[in-house]
């Protein structure tokens, strides 16, 4: 995919990225080597061959395989390093990033291994690259509440390295309405609360209006079919509760890239902004998102700035930092 200067330049903002889907088969091979793993596969081609899914569950199978290679402190400081290193040319600027804890302590991988490495990545990138980030830990829905819940409670020492926290993995029978003592408890511990609704899920309008009303979500990761329900778009608008959507991942979990319920929930006021969920799975970064809505949406500059700044708006980034990012756009666009 071509990317034309003014959306590479862009400042940009990701509110929706999984880190562990920024394992690229390369940097699977060479963990591979290091632990003694053997691979499925001979080639880092015959692993992105092998990437065919068609629905959410499909790709998490693949997601949580490719996790195995995941072990030690400095495997997770890789992984995060190789994606800074991706996005530092596409001037990426703040990053919000999911980590899904249960997925490494359930292999018998520790919290403290996984949070240190991601940690001392972040730490560098900030200095390398001039990246700002901060950590959001998500709980996977098809495990046990009191899983969770145990997850929530061993993630209090390392409070302040962590801004908020998420939900994802399979939406399907796992509604926002089982973790909602969790995401109270989250909430009562300092913690900012967001949300996966994913797209043409079962049920998604009445999960939609559950993390709303139920669970008082800040933002939803998604939740583009809440276009169904115009009563319910008035209230996200209303509120200032944004949609984080994933274009180019749409395209491998539903029907398509629903670049033009994007143009309509932000015709209607929703804070929507564009991301990249699992860049190394569904192949395209936060640039590659963007310019995807730019090729298919036939949007001016103008409109993709507009997404750029509503992922500041609804970022959880402090005061200071958003008035930059801001500035930064606003000048971006001034001199284009
Ligand atoms: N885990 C990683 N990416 C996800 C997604 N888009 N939806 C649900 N769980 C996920
Ligand atoms: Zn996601």
């Amino acid at each position: 995919m071509e990317i034309s200067p003014f959306v590479l330049g862009l400042p940009k903002v990701e509110l929706h990225l999984h880190i562990e889907g920024t394992l690229e088969p390369e940097l699977k091979f060479e963990l591979a080597k290091r632990n003694g793993i053997k691979l499925p596969f001979d080639t880092p081609e015959q692993v992105r061959a092998s990437y065919g899914f068609d629905d959410l569950p499909s790709f998490l199978d693949a997601y949580y395989d490719g996790m195995n290679v995941l072990l030690t402190s400095d495997d997770f400081y890789d992984l995060a390093m190789a994606y800074f290193r991706k996005v530092a040319p596409q001037n990426l600027r703040y990053v919000e990033i999911f980590f899904d804890p249960q997925a490494h302590t359930s292999r018998g991988v520790s919290l403290d291994t996984v949070i240190t490495g991601l940690r001392r990545a972040q730490v560098e990138a900030e200095q390398q690259f001039g990246i700002s980030s901060a950590l959001i830990m998500c709980f996977l829905r098809d495990f046990q509440a009191e899983y969770a819940m145990a997850t929530l409670l061993e993630s209090l020492p390392y409070k302040p390295w962590i801004l908020g926290v998420g939900l994802d993995s399979d939406e399907n029978g796992n509604p926002p309405s089982k973790f909602a003592a969790v995401f109270a408890r989250a909430r009562a511990e300092g913690y900012l609360l967001t949300m996966h609704c994913d797209v043409d899920i079962p049920g998604s309008i009445d999960n939609i209006a559950s993390v709303i009303t139920e669970i008082g979500v800040a933002r939803i990761d998604h939740g583009t079919n809440i276009v169904e329900n115009p009563g319910l778009v008035k209230v996200i608008a209303e509120r200032g509760i944004g949609l984080t959507s994933c274009p180019i991942s749409n395209t491998w979990v539903s029907d398509g890239s629903k670049v033009e319920l994007v143009k309509q929930l932000v015709e209607q006021g929703v804070k929507v902004t564009l991301n990249s969920d699992d860049p190394a799975y569904f192949g395209g970064y936060i640039a590659e998102n963007f310019q995807r809505v730019a090729d298919e949406g036939k949007v001016s500059d103008q409109f993709l700035a507009q997404l750029a700044l509503n992922a500041v708006d609804i970022s959880w980034a402090p005061a200071v930092l958003k008035a930059q990012l801001r500035g930064e756009i606003d000048e971006y666009v001034a001199k284009a």
